[in-house]
């Protein structure tokens, strides 16, 4: 199986990106399962139900989500109704929505998992080790392959959960920092895991957003409001090769489009 993840997307031009150029990369790269990492689709304001519908009928399988997710409160009766649109499973379950979802793709299912880590963000939340226990138990025997979205901030907290889920967990890779990473690899027992996959983003700025929007903000520690880079978008992601058999990861490939 062909998966094709994609990191955090940011401002309503990348997801019309998207839109335009989803449906051809799928058959280009022979995807057979599409994730996007959405929690910043309406520029660092979390994701609407408009464009947060668009991505999943113009070729997004699943739409994960970080920090910055519940801040659209437009998109909480989504979140409750399609399994497609997860926020981080480690969020209190009074907040609306959930962190994994499995979904049907041909004969086989996929277990989509998304968690946020702990260390250095905002909101706070539980460990997310006991919620993915969990969720592994109840969808235990329903899947041929499983993915998790970490969306977190410090390498070496996404790393020993990677490990610690190493084999029981397909693939895992972090979302978050906006800038990919190059230790991309198949952990000892068949994890395909990298640090961070980067962003979908306008390009030419510092993470997505305008150069003297971040240079000011720290150069004087001033507010500024933030902006959206203007250069062309530049997806980041990866290319995840499954084994349907034993949810081993056969190969991850960092992609830049
Ligand atoms: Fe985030």
């Amino acid at each position: 199986m062909r998966i094709l993840a994609l990191g955090d997307l940011l401002a309503p031009v990348s997801v019309d990106y998207l839109c335009r150029t989803l449906p051809s990369l799928r058959r280009e790269l022979s995807l057979d399962f599409v994730a996007v990492n959405g929690e910043n689709a309406s520029f660092l304001g979390g994701i609407g139900p408009d464009p947060a519908l668009r991505l999943l009928e113009c070729g997004a399988d699943v739409i994960t989500g970080g920090n910055h997710t519940l801040q659209t409160r437009a998109i909480y009766p989504l979140l409750e109704e399609n399994p497609r649109i997860l926020r981080p499973i480690n969020f209190p379950s009074e907040a609306p929505g959930y962190g994994s979802a499995l979904i049907e793709v041909g004969a086989h299912r996929v277990l989509v998992l998304n968690a946020m880590g702990t260390a250095f963000m905002e909101p706070t939340l539980d460990s997310p080790y006991p919620y993915l226990e969990k969720a592994l138990s109840r969808y235990e025997g329903q899947y041929s392959v499983s993915i998790l979205d970490l969306h977190a901030e410090a390498t070496g907290e996404k790393l020993a959960l990677a490990h610690t889920f190493d084999g029981r967990i397909g693939a895992i890779y972090g979302t978050h920092t906006h800038i990919p990473t190059a230790d991309e690899q198949i952990l000892p027992r068949g994890t395909g895991y990298i640090s961070d996959i980067g962003c979908t983003a306008p390009s030419g700025g510092i993470m997505g957003v305008r150069t003297d929007v971040i240079c000011h903000r720290f150069r004087t520690k001033t507010p500024m409001p933030y902006k959206p880079a203007e250069g062309p978008v530049v997806a980041e992601g990866i290319l995840l090769d499954m084994d349907e058999a034993t949810n081993r990861c056969r190969s991850i490939t960092r992609v830049k489009v």
